[in-house]
């Protein structure tokens, strides 16, 4: 190999040890070997060599052009893995860091509000039967929350002293606060086909307040629209409720003819305590505890479903109620006091979620 190239691998193995990123490799790159790069310039002063020295300078320039590739390529492998390795110590992870405590311990530590460990168990007690969850919005119209389900313009519901209005839109009609979760009725029937099963957990207002009411509170309405569904069906269904949220197999539940305007026949349901003492399954009294019925012909006919064909019963009840009397809370006011002593005693531990331990 002649000087000029020997000076050459040199100061192109020197220039290749020095780059330290793969934008500084590619520059020597393309002087050596690019268009106008040295290499390619040697190779292109080929022709203008004497003829008796084209063949050896030839071989030596050919082998250079070998050596520089290759060095390169060397120099890219080391490159590339440097940079892996600088990446892989940047994102170290310390897996034996010991873990935050989780939940906080102490007095710190939240717990479930026990109208939402209701809801919970509802959802857990019904999802279990096959019933989804649905919702609606708290401020209704009119014809959701009393038209279309058959209360006339004279039920005392819609006086205003039950019913908080809301100032009327441009087309006259006044918004309602929901009185009830019944109007997610007509809304899950006018938006699903049947066979329908679903819950409604959700807040309900209603001009009412001393130590018993609450002008905002909780209701879970219950809805089955099927073919065949009768008055078994409900019965079965809401007796095998009770007794699993209130965690005794044998609790007395008794079914009263009663009356709303939605549902035909109506009933009142009833279980069995003891007025004296409190106490739940036995005792001899009744005590209400949730209204239903089999939801009425004109109901389904406003939401576009055949009563011919498709029949249902529906159900609902306040969530505060069935709270206070399965965990024994006596006042309903301090529900909404945000009082972090009484959250702490009747609130649920954060890391047990309800289940179906108390038996469907
Ligand atoms: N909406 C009724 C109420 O608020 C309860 C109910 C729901 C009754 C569904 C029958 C069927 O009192």
């Amino acid at each position: 190999m002649t000087d000029d190239l020997a000076t050459l691998q040199a100061e192109t193995e020197a220039a290749l040890a020095a780059c330290a990123d793969p934008r500084a490799l590619d520059a020597v790159r393309v002087g050596m070997l690019g268009k106008s790069g040295q290499l390619t310039a040697l190779l292109k002063g080929l022709g203008a060599v004497p003829a008796e020295q084209r063949k050896e300078r030839g071989a030596a320039v050919n082998r250079l052009k070998l050596a520089i590739e290759t060095a390169i390529e060397t120099r890219r492998v080391a490159l590339d893995a440097a940079a892996l390795d600088a990446r892989l110590l940047a994102e170290r992870l310390d897996v034996s860091l010991p873990p935050r405590p989780f939940p906080p311990a102490g007095p710190e530590a939240g717990a479930i509000h026990p109208i939402a460990r209701t809801m919970e168990e509802l959802t857990a007690l019904f999802g279990a039967m096959g019933f989804g969850v649905a919702e609606g919005p708290d401020i209704e119209g009119d014809w959701f929350n009393f038209g279309a389900l058959n209360i006339p313009d004279h039920h005392p519901a819609r006086q205003d002293h039950d019913t908080f209005y809301v100032p009327a839109g441009a087309d006259g009609r006044r918004p309602v606060l929901r009185t009830h979760t019944s109007p997610v009725q007509i809304r899950t029937m006018l938006n699903q086909e049947p066979p329908i099963r679903v819950i409604v957990p959700g807040r309900t207002y209603r001009a009412d307040h001393d130590a018993t009411h609450s002008p905002m509170f909780h209701q879970v309405e219950g809805l089955v629209i099927d073919r065949g569904i009768h008055l078994g069906h409900l019965k079965g269904c809401l007796i095998d409720f009770l007794r699993a949220f209130f965690g005794i197999s044998d609790l007395p539940v008794r079914f009263r003819a009663s009356y709303f305007p939605f549902t035909e026949p109506s009933m009142e349901v009833d279980i069995g305590w003891n007025r004296k003492t409190g106490e739940l399954g036995r005792g001899g009294d009744w005590l209400e505890i949730l209204g239903s019925g089999m939801v009425h012909p004109k109901v389904l006919a406003n939401c576009g479903i055949d009563p011919r064909e498709w029949q249902g019963f529906a159900f609902g009840m306040g969530i505060e109620r069935i709270t206070m009397l399965k965990h024994g809370i006596p006042d309903l006011r301090p529900f909404y006091d945000s009082d972090i002593r009484w959250l702490r005693h009747y609130g649920a531990p954060v890391l047990s979620p309800a289940t179906l331990a108390e038996g469907v």
